[in-house]
């Protein structure tokens, strides 16, 4: 997930607080392409009233569009606002849409395929090995971690065990009955990321662990089945965060989902908690991760020495499930969905 604070995966622009509160959007449209002329407008003029508002002019120079309200870059949705400097979400063309689908399948096959190896006395960096021998000699993908960020990130996935929130580095520690990891898949294919974690118990795990996993899981559940086009981002925050907290859990706040495609961490940021009808508008051909991070404990973070590792302030246990998602026009796709899980891979409101 994107750090929200400080170097870790990806700096941030602004406090998401002022998410809601922008006024004034401004945006370019690079029409080369009448196609994304077509597109662009049929989005501007469409269902929703800021998109009906929406003006642009095309300069015969340069070919940009720009647009009053909402503006489009070819293919980039570019938010101004004062307060928070430009903020941008890629819109993906057809093909990309494609290549995001396989790279999505190749996240989702590393970590079924890493599942039967999650048991007492392996050591995550076992799992890394495997993991990383499978992404490069199998699936002739890219491990999207290793190197990734300052300091690089050592390894090829990341292992959170027990009260490690998110980005543990696998290492020669074993693990043990009762046990309870993440293991966070990212894979660049073609160009393209897909990013996906699951939750592992390992032996028997205590009831709270098996309560505090499903309850996450539910929460980044319930968010997808409700996203659709004119959603906007404080919705997704309002229904992990409602849904964890009714179970007394804490949603962590400096590490958030985001906007993924040919770069591992895009705008916008994803948020998993805030107010229903706030922040931007998701629209189709959207691609972002869902990755909620629920505590049992307090919701504070501390990053370790290593400048990696986060775990619970208080030392209680988190959990977290990721799935990277296409915005559709009625609703959404799971372009990491694994044949394990219940819920549909396409969802559909219209
Ligand atoms: N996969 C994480 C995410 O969901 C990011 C990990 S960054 C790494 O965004 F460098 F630690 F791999
Ligand atoms: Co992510
Ligand atoms: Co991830």
């Amino acid at each position: 997930m994107r750090n929200r604070h400080s170097a870790g995966a990806r700096a941030l622009y602004h406090s998401p607080r002022k998410y809601s509160s922008f006024s004034t959007r401004e945006s370019w449209v690079n029409t080369g392409k009448n196609t994304q002329q077509t597109r662009l407008k049929r989005f501007l003029s469409g269902g929703h009233k800021r998109r009906k508002t929406s003006v642009f002019q095309q300069d015969t120079q340069t070919g940009l569009i720009s647009v009053i309200l909402i503006t489009v870059r070819y293919g980039t949705i570019l938010v101004k606002n004062d307060l928070r400097g430009a903020v941008s979400a890629i819109i993906k063309t057809p093909e990309e849409i494609e290549k995001m689908r396989v790279a999505g399948k190749l996240a989702a096959d590393v970590l079924t395929m890493i599942t039967p190896h999650v048991k007492k006395g392996v050591t995550t960096d076992e799992l890394n090995t495997i993991c990383h021998d499978y992404i490069v000699n199998e699936q002739n993908a890219i491990p999207a971690p290793l190197n990734y960020g300052h300091p690089p990130f050592p390894k090829s996935i990341c292992t959170s065990v027990n009260h490690c929130i998110c980005h543990g580095i696998p290492s020669d520690k074993k693990l043990k009955d009762g046990d309870i990891l993440n293991i966070d898949v990212t894979v660049i294919k073609d160009g393209y990321h897909g990013d996906t974690s699951k939750m592992f118990t390992v032996g028997k795990p205590s009831i709270l662990a098996e309560r505090l996993i499903r309850v996450t899981q539910e929460c980044l559940y319930q968010a997808i089945q409700e996203v659709k086009p004119g959603m906007r981002l404080g919705d997704i925050g309002h229904i992990c965060q409602t849904h964890a907290e009714k179970h007394n859990y804490s949603i962590v706040r400096e590490y958030c989902g985001h906007g993924i495609g040919a770069s591992f961490h895009e705008e916008p940021q994803i948020v998993h908690y805030g107010k229903p009808g706030t922040g931007e508008e998701l629209l189709p051909g959207m691609c972002f991760t869902i990755e909620p991070m629920v505590n049992a404990g307090k919701r504070y973070s501390k990053v370790l020495p290593d400048q990696w590792t986060v775990v619970t302030k208080d030392r209680s246990l988190s959990a977290q499930w990721e799935h990277t998602l296409l915005m559709t026009e009625t609703g959404v796709e799971i372009l990491t969905l694994r044949e394990e899980e219940t819920i549909d891979r396409v969802i559909s409101h219209s």
